[in-house]
C-alpha cells in the first residue's frame, strides 16, 4: 500500500484521532488480504469511512462500513463523492448487535475503535466470532497502554482520559481478552511501529481535539501508551 495515495482524503474533516491511515498500512504490509471482489470485509467503527476508502481500495472487495456514531447517510454522501458509492455500504449498528449474516465476512478490520466496545472476555466469541467466515482474518489497531504498565490505566492516564481510562489496555492484556476458541487458529498482540507518525499527523491537524491531545502528548500519551496490533486468524 502507497500511503501516498490517500494523502488527499486526510484531513481534520475524516481524521478522528491519529492517524488511521498509518494504523492501516503497517496492519496490511504485516498480514496482506489477499481477496476477491466478490469477499466481503467489515470495517467496525468506520467512523467517517476514512478506513473504509482504504480497506475498499487496496482489498478490491465489498466493504460493510459499520459505525454508531456517524450516521449511515453521512457516509454514504462520502463514498458516493469519492467514487466507492458501489462497493462500500454504510450501516449505522451497535457493535454489541449486529445484524449480519452468519459466517458472512471474509475478514474484519476495525481501526481506533474496538477498545470503546470489546474490552471484556467472551466478546469476540459471541459478538464477533458467529459473522465470520472459516479461515478468515481479523486485523486491528487501537490505542492501549505499554506492557510495562499493564492494569494501571486509571492511576496513569485520568489526567488525560478522565473516566475512559480504564478503556486503554496492554498487548499482553489483549490477548487474554480475546481469549481461545475451538475456531481460533492464533492471536497475535504486538505493540505497533507507527506510533510517532500517526501521533504526530495528528497533533499538526486542524481538528479542536487534537489540541486537546497536544498538551497531554510528551508527559502522558508518549511515555505510557503505544498502539496495539491485533491478528486473528481462524481455521
Ligand atoms: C476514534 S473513532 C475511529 C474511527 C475510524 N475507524 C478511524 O480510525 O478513523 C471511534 C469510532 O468507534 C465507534 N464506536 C464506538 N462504540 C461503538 C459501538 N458500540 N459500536 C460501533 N461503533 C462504535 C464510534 O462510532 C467512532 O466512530
Amino acid at each position: 500500500m502507497n500511503f501516498n495515495d490517500y494523502k488527499e482524503y486526510i484531513s481534520e474533516k475524516t481524521m478522528m484521532g491519529p492517524n488511521s491511515v498509518r494504523i492501516l498500512e503497517e496492519l496490511f504490509s504485516r498480514y496482506p488480504l489477499e481477496l476477491a471482489s466478490d469477499d466481503e470485509i467489515l470495517d467496525l467503527g468506520c467512523g467517517t469511512g476514512l478506513t473504509s476508502l482504504v480497506i475498499a481500495k487496496e482489498t478490491g472487495a465489498k466493504v460493510y462500513a459499520n459505525d454508531l456514531w456517524v450516521n449511515a447517510e453521512d457516509n454514504a454522501k462520502r463514498f458516493t463523492e469519492w467514487g466507492i458509492g458501489e462497493q462500500v455500504i454504510p450501516v449505522c449498528e451497535d457493535a454489541n448487535n449486529l445484524h449480519f449474516n452468519e459466517k458472512q465476512f471474509n475478514a474484519l478490520v476495525s481501526i481506533d475503535s474496538f477498545h470503546y466496545f470489546a474490552g471484556k472476555a467472551g466478546f469476540f466469541q459471541n459478538k464477533i466470532l458467529p459473522f465470520m467466515k472459516d479461515k478468515s482474518a481479523i486485523l486491528i489497531g487501537i490505542p492501549g497502554l505499554k506492557n510495562e504498565y499493564t492494569g494501571r490505566a486509571n492511576e496513569l492516564l485520568s489526567n488525560w482520559l478522565g473516566d475512559e481510562a480504564y478503556l486503554f489496555k496492554s498487548p499482553n492484556h489483549w490477548k487474554e481478552i480475546i481469549g481461545n476458541h475451538d475456531r481460533i487458529e492464533t492471536v497475535e498482540t504486538w505493540e505497533m511501529g507507527c506510533f510517532n507518525k500517526a501521533w504526530n499527523e495528528w497533533l499538526t491537524s486542524d481538528h479542536e481535539f487534537a489540541r486537546g491531545d497536544k498538551q497531554h502528548f510528551e508527559t502522558i500519551i508518549k511515555p505510557y501508551t503505544c498502539f496495539v496490533g491485533i491478528y486473528v486468524k481462524l481455521k
